[in-house]
């Protein structure tokens, strides 16, 4: 007889099958706060040196469940990773972020390859099977890309901005060339993804960083249809894909959001309204989030607050314990232990 395979908490809550304790992880817990990923990061050379070294890519991954013994692993990978696949010069300078060549005329869309070359990416879905092989088989594995508009916003601007103007500005201009941007994204991520699946992630996420910027309107078109254009393609293949999208900002658009994407579940950040989330969001799939990462920064009694009232909100439905955004940089190791026990000692009530 063949044993059946052991149950992964992470995947039941998105099967709707609701656990005594939410699962747990946190978006960006393999990173600077943890001395052990500091120390990889420095010999390994540049960040994407990283990305692509198996061996070290797949060690960071682990680093933090071996410290907290989360429900899900995320693959350290980056969302930048496609457009260097596309042919894109994509640089990580320290202290600075990501440096790409702008994309930021109809001419230079132009010149933009169709397809990407996926033989780049291949050291990524290396470390995924290697964390696979390792990993407890009770832990979920993530795998992910950047949603397209996100993509896009680097990919127009070359760098990081703190309003998306420069591809807001494109998208208003130059609607067919912006079109043709995200067209490209959705194929390589679609790719992407199921490559990533094909390696052994059980459930992907797609990130919408920068959705909340947009406009009603322009939040349909360059987020939503997207996003919905990748769940489609990865499930053409893949019927049964599970997949989280976090259009972070939505706030009221979320229902709509879920309902047109088809997405399994929806991480949450911090500004979401917690009644509105239950009665239209909640009802229909998992929620993931929303504690403040400044409140985990913060700690003491301000942080068992913060766990408190994600648990209050969303525990009585299918929830996955999560940040509302990715984890800083300076947060003491000591308040992530805290958190992680406190939802831990969740007894079903508060
Ligand atoms: O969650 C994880 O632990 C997996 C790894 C992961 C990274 N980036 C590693 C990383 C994931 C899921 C991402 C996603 C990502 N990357 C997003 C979407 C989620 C979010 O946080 O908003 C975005 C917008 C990016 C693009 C990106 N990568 C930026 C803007 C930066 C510079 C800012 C920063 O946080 O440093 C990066 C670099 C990056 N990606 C680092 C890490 C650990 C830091 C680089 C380093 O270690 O030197």
């Amino acid at each position: 007889m063949t044993q059946a395979p052991p149950v992964k908490p992470f995947l039941e809550v998105l099967a709707g099958r609701l656990q005594p304790v939410p699962p747990l992880w946190m978006m960006r817990q393999a990173g600077r706060y943890l001395p052990e990923y500091r120390e990889v990061r420095a010999k390994a050379g540049g960040f994407l040196d990283l990305c692509f070294t198996p061996e070290l890519a797949a060690e960071v991954t682990l680093q933090p469940i071996r410290r907290f013994n989360f429900d899900a692993a995320i693959i350290f990978s980056d969302i930048l990773v496609v457009p260097h696949a596309l042919g894109r010069d994509v640089r990580f300078e320290v202290g600075e972020g990501p440096r790409l060549d702008p994309l930021d005329t109809p001419d230079k869309v132009g010149t933009l390859a169709s397809t990407g070359d996926f033989t780049k990416l291949e050291p990524v879905f290396e470390a995924l099977r290697r964390v696979r092989r390792e990993l407890d088989p009770k832990i979920a594995l993530i795998g992910f890309c950047g949603a397209p508009w996100t993509v896009a916003t680097y990919m127009v601007a070359g760098h990081g901005t703190p309003d998306q103007a420069p591809a807001r500005m494109m998208a208003y201009r130059h609607p067919e060339a912006f079109a043709q941007i995200i067209d490209t994204i959705v194929e390589s991520s679609i790719q992407y993804l199921l490559g990533q699946l094909a390696a052994g992630a059980d459930v992907l996420q797609i990130f919408d960083t920068w959705a909340g910027v947009l406009p009603p309107r322009e939040f349909q078109r360059w987020s939503v249809e997207p996003t919905m254009r990748i769940v489609q393609g990865v499930r053409r293949q893949v019927p049964d894909a599970k997949i989280i999208g976090f259009p972070r900002g939505a706030g009221a658009l979320l229902p709509g959001y879920v309902e047109a994407t088809g997405v399994d579940a929806v991480s949450i950040d911090w500004t979401a309204e917690p009644s509105l989330i239950r009665e239209k969001v909640q009802s229909r799939v998992a929620v993931q989030g929303n504690l403040d990462p400044l409140v985990l920064i913060t700690g003491g009694d301000a942080l068992d607050r913060g766990v408190d009232d994600v648990l209050v909100n969303f525990a009585g439905g299918r929830l996955i314990f999560n940040l509302g955004h990715g984890i800083q940089p300076e947060t003491p190791i000591a308040h992530v232990e805290q958190m992680v026990k406190r939802v831990r000692a969740y007894k079903g009530s508060l």
